[in-house]
């Protein structure tokens, strides 16, 4: 199946809503601000919002508070996301009474389920704009009709994607940091696992063609991007559709002057070839850092999770990637209490992330997902057992996590500064450092008087607090 491609550049009908409110717009200073929940995809998608709404003559604020038009960028990957979400929706109420033009808009992957979007409708009557993913392009259009409909009921846009193959090119892109930049280079996924919600939310797997990333990866190089972190929901099977390879892409990109580093995520197991192993000794502006999703160590519940590798074929990957490339770190996702995870099967769990030492790892307890697999199986974990098994698995990779970073004590690495921490960096304790990563991907806290954002620098590492490094410019 082919995708569809919008590009926004000729659309007419999203230039003609984005000309009418630039024209609403003139003279009058509107603010928009947008909440983003979830993955670093859905980070991007709001750097696209962001694009669009200043293309269309908001200015971002610092604070929903004062802003014009306020938009909140879903998950729905665990009900946890899903919680926060209805949460703020309860605050925005609020603030809608104290101002009755505010627009509120709520978008991607939650609203992509239309069960959900149709009880948004019916329940949340002060959100005027309710989108799917994949609906960037209708933005315009959905804010104009919030501005100038008058009649409360047509003032409200609901707007889903059936079409799951769609491809936006050529977006305005906002981002939120120069030095390092998001691209994305495929969306969606085809792999159903079966606790997952993602493929009924972000549509089948389709890839951006290389000449559009590429053009892309030159553009930020030319606009002081170093480094370029490669986003998909399987990036492994990049390029599946277009006979071009996910290593070809990583050795294009590697070519490109000005670009420095390049990452990507998320890979799955079963989709990592040996050519791409390859890439990690071949290529020198690939970083050794590896997220590597394994979920269990239980080959029953691999099996149950429909993720067509046991713990053997893992580890060979692993081992394979380390002959390959020595200095690599491999981070992980591990999720407990997955419907029939018996002791044994957490044990085994455990026994993998002993074996793996992974460098960092996403834990979680399992959340059914509505029209999963999983969802249906009738041995579910209760609560307080999965709770009990993540705190157990926090406790052990938690203790390998601080191991792996002390051993950086007394090195000297390699770090890409990103200049001062941010304030949303919780990570930071002391706000007026610096903070650079190793190509290992570990952030290093410094002190220096200049800001060095983008500079590649060495430092020489003092101390080491969890996953963190702190050190001194040599
Ligand atoms: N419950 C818990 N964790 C989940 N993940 C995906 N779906 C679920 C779920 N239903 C985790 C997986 C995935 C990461 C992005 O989120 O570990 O790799
Ligand atoms: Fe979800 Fe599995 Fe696809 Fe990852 S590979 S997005 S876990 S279905």
């Amino acid at each position: 199946m082919g995708s569809n491609i919008i590009n926004l550049s000729d659309n007419a009908e999203f230039n003609k809503a984005v000309g009418e409110l630039r024209q609403i717009n003139t003279g009058i200073i509107r603010h928009y601000y947008i909440y983003t929940f979830g993955c670093q995809m859905n980070v991007h998608d709001s750097e696209i919002l962001s694009g669009i709404l200043s293309e269309c003559g908001f200015h971002p604020s610092p604070k929903a508070e004062n802003a014009d038009v306020i938009l909140i960028n879903t998950c729905c990957i665990r009900d946890h996301a899903e919680q926060k979400t209805l949460g703020l929706l309860g605050t925005l109420k609020e603030l809608k009474a104290q101002n009755p033009s505010l627009v509120i808009g709520i978008i991607g992957c939650m609203t992509q389920q239309l069960d959900f979007a149709k009880k948004i409708k019916a329940k949340f009557p002060y959100v005027d704009i309710i989108l799917g993913t994949n609906c960037a392009d209708k933005l315009p259009a959905a804010v104009l009709n919030a501005y100038t409909v008058e009649d409360s009921k047509k003032r409200r846009t609901l707007y889903h994607d059936d079409n799951d193959s769609s491809i936006i090119e050529n977006a305005p892109v906002k981002r939120s940091r120069s030095v390092t930049s998001w691209l994305n280079i495929m969306y969606g996924c085809n792999n159903f696992c079966t606790y997952c919600i993602v493929p009924y939310v972000r549509g089948r797997e389709r890839s951006r063609s290389p000449e559009a990333i590429l053009r892309e990866v030159k553009e930020l190089a030319e606009n002081g991007t170093k480094e370029i972190t490669l986003l998909g929901q399987n990036v492994n099977s990049y390029g599946k559709e277009l006979d071009y390879s996910f290593a070809r892409l990583i050795r294009e990109i590697n070519k490109v002057d000005g670009i420095e580093r390049i990452r990507f995520m998320t890979s799955h197991p079963k989709d990592i070839s040996d050519e791409l192993i390859s890439a990690f000794g071949e290529c020198e502006k690939l970083c050794e850092h590896l997220h590597l999703p394994l979920q269990s160590g239980s080959d029953k519940i691999l099996k149950d999770m429909n993720r067509k590798y046991d713990f053997a074929k893992y580890s060979e990957i692993t081992k394979k990637l380390r002959q390959t490339q020595p200095a690599i770190e491999i981070s992980t996702d591990i999720i407990v209490g997955f419907p029939g995870e018996t002791d044994d099967d957490f044990k085994r769990t455990l026994d993998a992330v002993e074996e793996m030492r992974f460098s960092f790892a996403f834990m979680f307890a399992y959340s059914p997902r509505n029209g999963t697999k999983a969802a249906a199986m009738e041995n579910q974990i209760p609560n307080a057992l999965k709770k009990e098994r993540l705190n157990t698995l926090i406790a052990k990779q938690n203790e390998i996590s601080a191991q792996i970073s002390s051993e950086y004590i007394g090195k000297t690495v390699e770090i890409l500064s990103e200049g001062r921490v941010s304030d949303e960096d919780e990570d930071a304790v002391d706000k007026t450092k610096q903070m650079g990563r190793t190509r290992t991907n570990k952030k290093v806290y410094f002190v220096g008087d200049d800001d060095t954002s983008g500079k590649i620098l060495h430092a020489k590492i003092n101390n080491s607090v969890s996953v963190t490094l702190g050190g001194e410019i040599v």
